[in-house]
């Protein structure tokens, strides 16, 4: 029987592929470990299973190896830039993380966030909670058509795949920017001709210092005055401070953005930020793909301790 480190609450049933096994944590509470606990617990677990608010650095790793038991950590997530993939790798302990199981979850978040931003709907909402809107008037809320609009995604894998499928049905032209030509109908290999030919452009890339702040001011500053800007992917790839300024100048119609630079704080002028529809990490929010998610982290734990190789492997 291996002991395995559960940093969080999960949905219940996650953790059934561990069955027989014991695990240690989480909190009653449900707080995030210390990074002292995180070590401690890594000197004596076999495994840990992790979510994205869990730093898993190298010194967590490095405590994981000095304990001599610490064989995988499993990230409850498909993004993996909260562990430190090569410090894993230097001690020979597995990662893993939850792709394909919220592609479709996360694309359909993409898409309500596309229609919401480009709607005006947040605003539109808050007057009239607020008790400011005062009727029907031909001239209020005027937004942004989605359908027969020209979508840039960026980013051009899974999720964003299933984005695109969503837009042929609203009528969308579809472009997508990646680094390696595609090969498909719609690949722009330069992303600021993508941004500049897009009325809205949704983001799909991973995390990580290669995409930090890849969209920074300038490239902020190619978008269409009209075009409605969505990030669902990590929040360092839009420069927050540069969007909110943006939004406030009126250089940029909306934005959609559901991940953050700093999570959870958000940046104070964005928060103030005109046409800006703000939602709190949702993506994979919903019921079925978080067991799911849950399930595919712990089965690869279970797999990696009874000797084999998940195909869920980042290293
Ligand atoms: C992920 O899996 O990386 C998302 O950000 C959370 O679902």
């Amino acid at each position: 029987m291996a002991r395995v480190l559960v940093t969080r609450r999960l949905p219940d049933g996650g953790l059934d592929p561990l069955i027989g096994h014991e695990i240690v944590g989480p909190h009653d509470d449900d707080r995030p470990l210390t990074a002292t606990e995180l070590c401690a617990h890594a000197r004596e677990c076999d495994a840990i299973v992790c979510l994205l608010t869990d730093r898993i650095d190298a010194e967590v790793l490095a405590a994981g190896a000095a304990g001599g038991r610490l064989r995988v950590i499993a990230n409850v997530a498909v993004g993996y830039d909260n562990v430190d993939v090569a410090a894993a790798r230097g001690h020979g302990i597995a990662v893993c993380n939850t792709p394909g199981v919220l592609d479709e979850t996360t694309a359909d978040l993409a898409f309500a966030l596309i229609l919401a931003a480009a709607r005006l709907a947040s605003e539109a909402e808050a007057d009239l909670r607020a008790g400011r809107w005062s009727g029907w008037r031909i001239t209020d809320y005027l937004g942004q058509d989605v359908h027969g609009a020209t979508l840039g995604i960026v980013g051009y894998g899974r999720i964003g795949r299933a984005v695109a499928r969503r837009a042929t049905g609203f009528s969308m032209r579809v472009l997508h920017h990646t680094r390696t030509d595609t090969g498909e109908p719609g690949w722009t290999a330069d992303l600021d001709e993508l941004l500049g030919a897009s009325d809205i452009v949704s983001l799909h890339v991973p995390g990580g210092e290669a995409t930090r702040h890849l969209l920074d001011a300038r490239r902020i500053g190619l978008l269409r005055p009209t075009a409605v800007l969505v990030n669902t992917a990590r929040g360092p790839v839009v420069d927050e401070a540069a969007l909110a300024e943006a939004l406030h100048a009126g250089r940029l119609f909306a934005a959609g953005i559901d991940v953050y630079e700093r999570e959870p704080e958000i940046h104070p002028r964005l928060l103030t930020a005109p046409r800006a529809v703000l939602w709190p990490h949702l993506g994979s929010a919903s019921q079925a793909t978080r067991l799911r998610m849950a399930t595919t982290a712990a089965g690869a734990v279970a797999e990696i301790l009874a000797g084999g190789t998940p195909t869920n492997l980042v290293t």
